[in-house]
């Protein structure tokens, strides 16, 4: 008997929900292959918060006439955008085309009054909206068309797989499945902007930015949401100049060190999250990590948030990967494919271990990339040296500078396939001196490993770390096994492709079924090679087990 096959979505906290709704997403900023975002990192940033901060979350009653509720929302403006999802209940997000509107809204709204437990009052912009007379408007409701916030289920990705033209048509499937659509891109921004509101009753002027896989163009939908508390706004010098000889300057309390200050900042925050934060559940401090963070579950959009602050490297590496993500349409195709391949393999895991990292599988296909002939992608040295005076960027004395504007970098001139980079990809990394070599986006080329940790991946912006020092050699072993295998189930699917109309998963369906991993490790153990028939017998098997689990979602 076969393991059950392991769900291919990222982790995420959304519950399956019966009532969920298939419809065609909209389009992702960062869009699908053909459409390059040419915005800098920073306009669209700029542009999401300010569109975030005019927008509310209004969990409704589950009938609901979708037209009515449009035209009483419309009192306090005009909507911009509006859209429906189910998580723990019927939400809707709308966007109005004026601030004002949020002000307007928030002055009708009132506390509700409850007959046994206590409430303190907080003006949120994530309201309860109730029926005043509920029975009659049952009669008018319409059918509400919800988007969808979850991954798709393996049932689904292994059909669209089977269905597929050509390897590159499924690499490229599975990216459109997976990525983040608008709307979860939106829900995201407003998720922040709702923080931004809890923590700026003790830090006014603060900014909650997004940041990691939910900014950088390699997010699944599911995947959790990374926040960066920037304090860094507040009382700046600021530009006007003010005549005479004197310079005023606030008083502050003097902290022995800024990780002490981090940790103090993030354990008030945390604390008003879990007293007053509508919406936030489960939070937990964890002010002793190496970047400490609040951890916690915003409820109504069921992301699992991490909060942290003084993390400003991070977000520059979002920066950095949003552009590799942005340079070329096969980048995001290969990592999205090397990530679901990686989960599909419980290479990476929801438990902080010895596991390789999402991050790390990115900066590995980053580098292999960068390896091609001719190279996919540029060297971070090669940014840097593309980089303007207003690129400039030092943080902590780490020097994160590359050029920002995204045309002024010559696309490549390589044109392999997607079916060919993933075959080498295997190849390259099944074969790769992990032994002896470190990898090394900075300079696109291995290095001598500076210390004796299994898998040396330097980090591109602080070079003495190594962002994937957690890795056991078991691990690696595994990553390494596992890369051999699935270039040789790809060598043996080009001579033996099933025809169209089998229900044999072939190609890349091929790779992400877990008994390829026990098939190896078997053989290994055995010291032979699996042989091709018990490979296609345990794909034969998929298709009783893949119906098994089409709801399954993984938790982080
Ligand atoms: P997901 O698995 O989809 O959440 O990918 P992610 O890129 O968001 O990873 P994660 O949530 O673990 O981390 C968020 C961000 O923190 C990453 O995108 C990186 O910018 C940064 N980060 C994570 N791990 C490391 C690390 O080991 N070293 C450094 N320097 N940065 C890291
Ligand atoms: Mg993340």
């Amino acid at each position: 008997q076969l393991p059950i096959l392991r769900l291919l979505s990222c982790p995420g906290t959304v519950a399956a929900d019966p009532r969920r709704e298939e419809q065609p997403s909209g389009s992702a900023e960062t869009g699908s292959e053909d459409k390059t975002p040419k915005k800098r990192f920073s306009e669209v940033q700029k542009e999401r918060r300010e569109q975030a901060q005019r927008t509310v979350l209004i969990h409704c009653p589950n009938k609901i006439s979708e037209k009515k509720f449009l035209k009483y929302l419309s009192q306090h403006g005009p909507i911009n955008n509006h859209f429906f999802y189910e998580s723990y209940g019927l939400y809707a997000v709308v966007e109005f085309c004026q601030k004002e509107s949020v002000d307007s809204l928030q002055n009708g709204a009132h506390t509700p009054s409850m007959s046994t437990e206590a409430v303190i009052p907080f003006r949120s912009r994530y309201f309860n909206l109730k029926l005043k007379n509920p029975s009659n408007q049952t009669s008018q409701q319409s059918h509400i068309q919800c988007s969808n916030q979850l991954p798709p289920s393996s049932k689904k990705i292994f059909e669209l797989l089977r269905c597929a033209e050509s390897i590159d048509d499924q690499l490229n499937s599975l990216l459109k499945e997976f990525q983040l659509t608008e709307e979860n891109t939106k829900l995201r921004y407003l998720t922040c902007s709702l923080v931004e509101d809890i923590a700026a009753a003790y830090f006014p002027d603060c900014t909650v930015r997004p940041f990691g896989s939910s900014v950088n163009t390699f997010g699944k939908l599911g995947c959790d949401l990374d926040m960066f508390l920037d304090l860094d706004e507040i009382g700046k010098l600021s530009a006007v100049k003010t005549a005479g000889n004197f310079l005023m300057e606030f008083q502050v309390k003097n902290i022995p060190s800024g990780r002490i200050a981090t940790q103090k900042i993030l354990s008030v925050i945390g604390e008003c999250l879990d007293h007053f934060g509508p919406g936030c559940v489960g939070v937990q401090k964890i002010l002793n990590a190496r970047c400490p963070l609040v951890r916690f579950s915003h409820h109504a959009s069921g992301f699992q948030c991490d909060l942290t602050t003084n993390n400003r490297i991070a977000l520059k590496s979002s920066e950095l990967l949003y552009i590799y993500g942005a340079l070329d349409s096969r980048v995001r195709a290969l990592v999205f494919t090397v990530r679901c391949w990686a989960r599909a393999h419980s290479l990476t895991s929801s438990i902080p271990g010895a596991w390789i990292t999402n991050f790390s599988l990115t900066m590995i296909v980053i580098f292999f990339l960068q390896r091609r002939s001719p190279p996919i992608l540029p060297t971070l040295d090669s940014l840097k040296n593309l980089a303007g005076a207003e690129d400039k960027c030092i943080i902590e004395g780490n020097n994160c500078t590359f050029i920002r504007d995204l045309s002024r970098i010559k696309p490549s001139g390589n044109t392999e396939t997607l079916e060919l980079l993933l075959k080498e990809f295997f190849e390259y990394f099944g074969n790769f001196a992990f032994n002896k070599n470190s990898i090394n986006i900075r300079q696109g080329k291995e290095q001598n490993k500076p210390d004796s940790s299994p898998l040396h991946i330097q980090n591109p912006f602080e070079t003495s770390l190594n962002i994937s020092k957690n890795v056991s050699q078991s691990q690696l072993q595994k990553f390494v096994d596992l890369a051999r295998e699935s270039a040789w189930i790809l060598q043996q699917e080009g001579q033996d492709r099933p025809s169209p109309s089998s229900n044999q998963p072939w190609g890349l369906a091929a790779l992400l079924l877990p008994s390829i991993a026990n098939g190896m490790a078997l053989a290994r153990k055995k010291g032979k090679k699996p042989i091709n028939e018990t490979v296609k017998n345990l794909l034969e098997s998929i298709k009783s087990n893949s119906a098994e689990n089409s709801t399954n979602t993984h938790r982080k």
